[in-house]
């Protein structure tokens, strides 16, 4: 048996029983868990995107078992009719969904049916900005209030009527570009996830470019009623702040991001959001952020009502790996000693898991700080440790060796050999070189991402799903200048590569794009991006222009300018083998299953299939997967989220067993949502196809139930 298949079989057999403590951890789990309305009969909501305030993605519904989950029946879907894709995880209250379209129209849908009562149009156009990944809610009395990010606003729309709320911000909505630091026009914001609502509050964090110019990725509390700005925390410090001597003097006046895009946390009874954040930019190169560069990686626990920092911790001291907090928190409770201890468990895209008690940050299981490698390019301070959990063990392997590669054909295992001989890999923490590749693994896109966890508060099992793919990248010398080359090095290539050649599907290629674009589309969509592309409004006109130019006509004007030198990558680039399969050895995948009372793993499955290769008897992969589980107290979890194969799937919580599965117009990446009408248990997610590169991106939800009983 090849390493494959042994792993493979003892993740499906190897179960180990759980104790179920059922009723023990509940009550303290109540608060977390339970939706905001007075339920009436029959009737469960789920009035938050992660199922909780605190990002539980569990359920206490339980007419769809595992005995009777295999009759699940669509029955009704609703195609917003536009191209884009989606991410989203719809709310139900009161017997109503409220969801996005790909181009970010709010609307809502009769629940049990799927019919439209209302759409929202923010008037922006049918360009599709970054994926909306929730909406937020607020409710007093008969008051009723949907909170929308729209690129770079957040719009007020009563949930009666689907109008707009003209007394919130200006004319209705806030922009997220004001109150940064100069001028609102030039900064490059878009809100991604919808923030978290505290009494009068709506929290905000947002997305901002991954490179310089980058705003500052300052942490916002509004006013629910009137969108004033109540309080600002700065994750960059200023003078006088906390962690202000973690970077060069000034460095809140020129650095960036530090941003909150994966979404935030909420323990509403004790009035502590917890938010993790990205690296600051550049993400590959910190020679001028020289120090650890709080709060940028940090899980920060802030008082929700004044934004005064209780606790933090940081995951990654001076980030050189664009190594982002990618999940958002769940708050979880534990048996330690006897005793419930409230938490929050954060998870990484290098496999880690973090769990800290949530009222002081005290870790629950020990974090040791260990030597790694230093930089040897000019002017960078690579951290010389950093923390690493000692439980639970990572749910992504974190180092690529040789008899890890691919053995899917023997020219497969041959092609990535021959390249892997030519990397470097040395686990994690490894700083990239200038002139040869170094092997990231699992890749930027995780170990886990922005579906984030599940938890089972009867068990304290969590489930996360996780990504298992590597990547590789260097550093490369650029001289900063004005001229089109230049620019589309320093701003275009650490996506689009460094020769155009992207990294399909998620980035795309601009080697043809004579045959698609003009320049002036090109210069118009350079201001104000779409989709994952960040919009670029520092970047002058005459400039987008001299890219476009560059783009359409290769290199023809002499670059004269003398920029400083600063190192950029090479790009993006998935480790792939000669046919476009991950490079390393399945799984390429897994839904994991981790009891945090103890640490110990309870199962782990492959997730996700390549459709040909289970064609050609090559089933149990794993791919690539987005969006989150959901855990419900009939013993089901649910999951969408792999990439190609189209399939919303049901597993048995306890064994990890495979119960279900449906075919889906396109692939699901985004988290299901699990409700109640009428004494009915519906389960419905969004697809969007949005990384699946065989299939047009669409918009279309999908709810199933069992049959009704006659
Ligand atoms: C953070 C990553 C990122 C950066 C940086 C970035 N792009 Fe993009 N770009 C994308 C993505 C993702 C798409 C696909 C957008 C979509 O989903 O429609 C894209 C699409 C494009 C397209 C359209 C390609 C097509 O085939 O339709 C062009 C042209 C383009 N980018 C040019 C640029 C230029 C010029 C820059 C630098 C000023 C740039 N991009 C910087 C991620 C990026």
């Amino acid at each position: 048996m090849d390493r494959r298949n042994r792993w493979v079989s003892l993740s499906y057999f190897a179960v180990i029983v759980s104790t179920f403590g059922i009723g023990i951890g509940l009550a303290a789990q109540a608060h977390s868990a339970k939706a905001p309305t007075p339920a009436k009969k029959g009737q469960t909501d789920w009035a938050y995107s992660g199922g909780s305030p605190g990002n539980v993605h569990y359920s206490e519904l339980k007419q769809i078992t595992t005995k009777n989950v295999s009759q699940l029946q669509q029955v009704w879907s609703y195609d917003a009719g536009e191209k884009g894709g989606l991410e989203t995880t719809p709310l139900i209250i009161d017997g109503v969904l409220y969801g996005y379209t790909p181009t970010q129209k709010v609307f809502a849908l009769d629940a049990a049916t799927g019919k439209l009562i209302w759409k929202f149009d923010s008037e922006r156009g049918a360009v599709p900005a970054r994926a909306e990944r929730g909406l937020a809610y607020w409710h007093q009395g008969n008051e009723k209030r949907l909170f929308a990010g729209v690129a770079n606003y957040v719009y007020a729309i009563d949930a009666t009527t689907g109008k707009g709320i003209p007394g919130f911000g200006n004319n209705g909505r806030i922009d997220l570009r004001e109150n940064l630091r100069g001028e609102p026009q030039m900064q490059s914001v878009s809100i991604t996830s919808p923030g978290v609502v505290y009494k009068d509050l709506l929290i905000l964090g947002d997305a901002t470019p991954e490179q310089e110019p980058a705003p500052p990725g300052d942490i916002r509390a509004y006013d629910v009623h009137t969108g004033k700005l109540r309080w600002t925390f700065h994750t960059i410090p200023h003078p006088g702040e906390f962690g202000y001597d973690t970077w060069p003097k000034d460095s809140w006046k020129t650095n960036g991001a530090a941003n909150n895009w994966c979404g935030m946390a909420l323990d509403a009874e004790r009035g502590i959001v917890y938010i993790p954040t990205g690296s600051a930019a550049t993400d590959w190169y910190g020679a001028d952020r020289v120090g650890d560069d709080l709060f940028a990686n940090t899980l920060l626990a802030l008082n929700a009502e004044t934004g005064e920092r209780i606790w933090h911790f940081q995951g990654v001291h001076h980030d050189l790996w664009d190594r982002d907090f990618p999940s958002p928190p769940t708050l979880v409770t534990v048996t330690r000693n006897g005793k419930q201890v409230p938490a929050v468990s954060q998870t990484t895209k290098q496999g880690f898991m973090f769990l800290f008690n949530r009222v002081d940050g005290t870790p629950l299981f020990p974090i040791e700080y260990r030597k790694v490698p230093a930089s040897t390019v000019a002017g960078e301070v690579a951290s010389p440790v950093q923390p690493f959990p000692t439980k639970p063990a990572p749910f992504a392997r974190q180092a690529l060796t040789e008899d890890l590669l691919t053995t899917r054909t023997p020219e497969a295992h041959q092609y990535a050999l021959e390249k892997f001989r030519t990397y470097i890999s040395n686990g994690q923490f490894m700083p990239n070189r200038i002139g040869q590749e170094t092997v990231m693994f699992p890749g930027y896109d995780g170990g886990a991402e922005w579906g984030g966890s599940a938890f089972d508060p009867r068990t304290h099992i969590i489930y996360i799903n996780s990504n298992d793919v590597g990547l590789t990248n260097a550093l490369v010398k650029r001289t900063g200048g004005s001229g089109g080359k230049a620019l589309y090095l320093t701003q275009c290539a650490t996506c689009h590569g460094e020769h155009m050649a992207g990294s399909p599907p998620t980035f795309p290629a601009l080697t043809n794009l004579t045959e698609k674009m003009t320049a002036d589309q090109i210069v118009a969509l350079i201001e104000t991006g779409r989709g994952r592309m960040p919009g670029f409004p520092t970047i002058a006109p005459a400039q987008r222009r001299g890219i476009a130019d560059f783009l359409l006509n290769g290199d023809t004007t002499a670059d004269t300018s003398t920029g400083p030198v600063v190192y950029g990558t090479t790009g993006y680039k998935k480790f792939l083998d000669q046919d476009g399969y991950p490079a390393n050895a399945t799984p390429w995948g897994t839904l994991n299953a981790i009891n945090l009372d103890t640490g110990d793993y309870v199962w782990k499955v492959t997730l996700g299939q390549y459709p040909e290769l289970t064609a050609k008897g090559l089933p149990n992969t794993g791919s690539e997967n987005y969006g989150g589980p959901v855990v419900t107290d009939g013993g089901v979890l649910f999951i969408g989220a792999t990439v190609l194969d189209k399939k919303f799937r049901a597993f048995d919580k306890a064994t990890g067993k495979l119960l279900w599965e449906a075919k889906m117009p396109l692939s699901c990446n985004a988290t299901p949502a699990t409700y109640e009408i009428n004494g009915r248990q519906y389960v419905v997610i969004a697809c969007g196809g949005d990384r699946d590169p065989a299939t047009p991106k669409g918009g279309v939800y999908v709810a199933f139930a069992l049959p009704e009983k006659k």
